[in-house]
């Protein structure tokens, strides 16, 4: 009887362990902080200064990296998927044959996994850390991030095209997808405001300058002096495919502020998506009090971006901690 019952509390105390693991595993700020088996490493001050370095080399791992943070975020949550290597995994889908950074990523892990320890620092938490570092590069505002998302599994080509958006996304399907994710509009709009660095190729708005919507014309909502720019860049029937820049303001291509909202007042967007939010009555107050406002766009971008890192996240004990980025232990 007395060896049943000890029984019985041993299974009850796993339980509660279990149980605790599984309740108390929480996204934190400043989770990292003691967890080195170096104990003087700082984590995100390797991911600055790594982050750092190569923006000295090239200023466009502002973009490349915040872009990556969503298109990670957007397809089974924050977990560097989007990382993983293979034939067909989430890198390979069309909207992600763009994205840029992963040799950042790389270079980062390696810093961390030298000076803090080995498996300790998730490519997921990578992802976030080097996000917020290319917004603070650009100019945006610091803000804090958090830490304990764990890698994920798997990566599928399919899943991540059918979830990513496309440049000629409805203002209502935008909606939709950001609203899944427990995103609001401002929230959206923000965050497509992330469009003030980077470049789209050719092929991302052809469409709007030839042929748009199958009339045989352009865009009629497009600016003339834009249109007649990216026709230029563009030509029909050209097999190059070169880029323009998101934001048209040319003193602040590389900049994160707000005179992306500014240009797509003025008939400059150069995505699809960029011009409807400007001409839809549900987002154009956003687009709006941006466009006013450096300041009020830089918080909301960050509330809704650190929103869009805590997405559908693997916690303690689920996945992994990956010792290199593009593959699973
Ligand atoms: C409905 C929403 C969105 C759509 C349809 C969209 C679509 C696109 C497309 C088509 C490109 C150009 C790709 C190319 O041609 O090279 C692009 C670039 C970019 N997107 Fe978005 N995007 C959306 C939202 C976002 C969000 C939420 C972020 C980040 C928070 C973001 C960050 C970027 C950045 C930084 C670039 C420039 C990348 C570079 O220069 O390499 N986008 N986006």
């Amino acid at each position: 009887m007395k060896a049943l019952s000890l029984i019985a509390f041993g299974l009850s105390l796993i339980v509660l362990i279990n149980y605790s693991v599984l309740c108390f595993a929480a996204l934190q700020v400043g989770y990292y902080k003691g967890k080195c088996t170096n104990s003087t490493a700082d984590v995100e001050e390797i991911v600055r200064s790594v982050t750092a370095s190569q923006y000295g080399l090239d200023l466009t791992v502002v973009p490349a990296l915040i872009r990556l943070q969503f298109h990670d975020c957007f397809v089974r949550g924050c977990d560097a998927s989007i990382l993983l290597d293979g034939n067909s995994t989430e890198k390979n889908a069309a909207p992600n044959l763009t994205v840029r950074g992963y040799d950042v990523i790389d270079d980062i892990k390696k810093a961390l996994e030298t000076k803090c320890g080995t498996g300790i620092v998730s490519c997921s938490d990578i992802i976030i850390m080097a996000a917020r570092e290319a917004v603070v590069l650009g100019g945006g505002t610091f803000y804090n991030v958090t830490g304990g998302r764990r890698d994920g599994l798997i990566s599928n080509m399919t899943e991540a095209e059918l979830l990513l958006p496309a440049a000629e996304i409805s203002v209502t399907d935008s909606i939709t997808a950001f609203g899944n994710l427990g995103m609001n509009v401002s929230d959206m709009v923000a965050l497509i405001g992330a469009h003030t660095v980077g470049v789209a190729h050719c092929s991302s708005f052809q469409d709007r300058l030839y042929n748009y919507n199958n009339t045989g014309k352009a865009d009629p909502t497009m600016n003339l002096n834009l249109l007649s720019n990216l026709k230029g860049t563009c030509m029909q029937n050209s097999t190059v495919d070169n880029t323009a820049n998101l934001d048209q303001n040319t003193l602040s291509v590389n900049t994160f502020d707000n005179s992306y909202f500014v240009q797509i007042q003025q008939n400059k967007g150069i995505l699809g998506i960029d011009q409807e939010i400007d001409l839809d009555t549900r987002t154009n107050g956003s687009v709006a009090s941006f466009a006013n406002s450096n300041s009020a766009f830089n918080a909301q971008f960050a509330s809704a971006f650190v929103k869009m890192g805590a997405v559908n996240v693997l916690l303690d004990p689920f996945g992994e901690i990956r010792l290199k980025c593009r593959s699973v232990n």
